[in-house]
């Protein structure tokens, strides 16, 4: 196992078999072996920042029915909400004065919102330059993604959920298909945007061997930001009577992918927090660099109900930072309030070094 997870984090990458392995062992001290070089790798990457991403729930109306969401098409049970352009504003003027440098707008798909994210997004480029912008809007038409990169966004997630095709099937509606969704993540990768996918684990049917062709693909795929949680049911949809995934798995699968690429950006997703009351410590203790505190108006948070009992308070919220803080402190790391944009391997500090090198041999 130790020579696997060595050969992991020289080479980035393994045999499938090989991960299957460590995703399935019972060996606790590998286990803590690989937790602990996926922290080490974070740690000569990023040193003790964190990187903060102020979480905005822009609305929770979706024309998808995924089987395991709360915020499906078919649930009447939900109170709509949808925010306005003033709201998001006056979100990010919050975050802003809080230090984040990153606005994060996540919501339900729907269709005809063009307009209204192309005014959004340029507008909080225009008051906020120095900010990055992520969007989590679901698909969209190519021609969409590319209007809103020219806006001002950065960043774009949009998880894959599973790779394997039949296991998309018994999770979504016939109206959905793996295929579109790789087909929305090429676009979004072309299109130049610092792109994340990411799945949920222990998801209902789902196997080690689907959990292995999800490692595979991303390896593929290469993003920059790689977004992993554990499944949680929710009360009103048809998955509601599924057992929770396991953290267990999630904070693995999570170690694996730090070793697999070291520059990542890797959250301690809020799902994990939900499972676990130390899961977003847990989280970065394997290799995790990033939180996303909520930053949405408090009055619509509990209707952004992806999965039941979803953390919303404490350190999940941006009301919890100073508490947050603390949390960080006692496990030896920070907050940075940097944008925290992907650098890649060859990124500015090498191209930095080079320079300095051949200057100097210029004297
Ligand atoms: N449990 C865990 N995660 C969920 N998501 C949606 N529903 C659930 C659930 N029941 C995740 C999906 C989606 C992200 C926004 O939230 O992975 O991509």
């Amino acid at each position: 196992m130790k020579t696997w997870i060595d050969r992991l984090r020289r080479e980035h990458t393994l045999a499938p078999e090989a991960y299957r392995r460590l995703l399935a062992t019972a060996d606790a001290q590998a286990v803590d072996y690989l937790h602990r070089q996926a922290r080490e790798v974070a740690h000569s990457k990023f040193g003790n920042d964190i990187y903060i991403r102020g979480l905005i729930e822009v609305g929770n109306r979706c024309r998808n029915n995924c089987l395991y969401c709360g915020i499906r098409a078919a649930n009447t049970s939900v109170a709509r909400y949808e925010l306005t352009k003033d709201e998001i504003l006056d979100s990010c003027r919050k975050g802003h004065e809080l230090g984040f440098r990153t606005f994060v707008l996540q919501g339900g798909e729907k269709q005809g919102c063009y307009a209204k994210w192309e005014d959004v997004v340029s507008t909080i480029r225009r008051t906020y330059p120095d900010c990055a912008i992520t969007l989590s809007l679901g698909e969209m038409e190519r021609e969409e993604y590319e209007g809103l990169f020219r806006a001002g966004a950065d960043r774009y997630l949009l998880r894959h959920e599973t790779y394997n095709a039949a296991h998309y099937r018994m999770l979504h509606p016939e109206t959905m298909s793996r295929e579109d969704r790789l087909k929305c993540l090429q676009w979004l990768k072309e299109t130049g945007y610092q792109t994340g996918t990411g799945i949920m684990v222990g998801s209902p049917g789902q196997t080690l061997d689907h959990l292995v062709e999800d490692i595979c693909f991303i390896e593929r795929f290469r993003p920059q930001m790689i977004g992993i949680g554990p499944f949680i049911p929710q009360k009103d949809t048809p998955f509601r009577n599924w057992p929770s995934g396991s953290a267990d798995l999630t904070l693995r699968l999570l170690s694996i992918f730090r070793l697999m690429f070291p520059e990542a950006l890797i959250p301690a997703t809020t799902a994990l927090s939900t499972l676990l009351p130390d899961g977003k410590q847990k989280g970065i203790l394997a290799g995790a660099n990033v939180v996303m505190p909520n930053l949405s108006p408090a009055a619509c948070r509990s209707s952004y109900a992806l999965y039941d009992n979803k953390a919303a308070e404490g350190t999940e919220a941006v009301e919890g930072l100073a508490l947050l803080r603390k949390q960080l402190d006692r496990i030896g790391y920070r907050i940075s309030t940097a944008r925290g944009d992907y650098r890649s391997p060859t990124h500015a500090t090498d191209k930095q070094a080079n320079r300095q090198e051949s200057s100097s041999e210029d004297k």
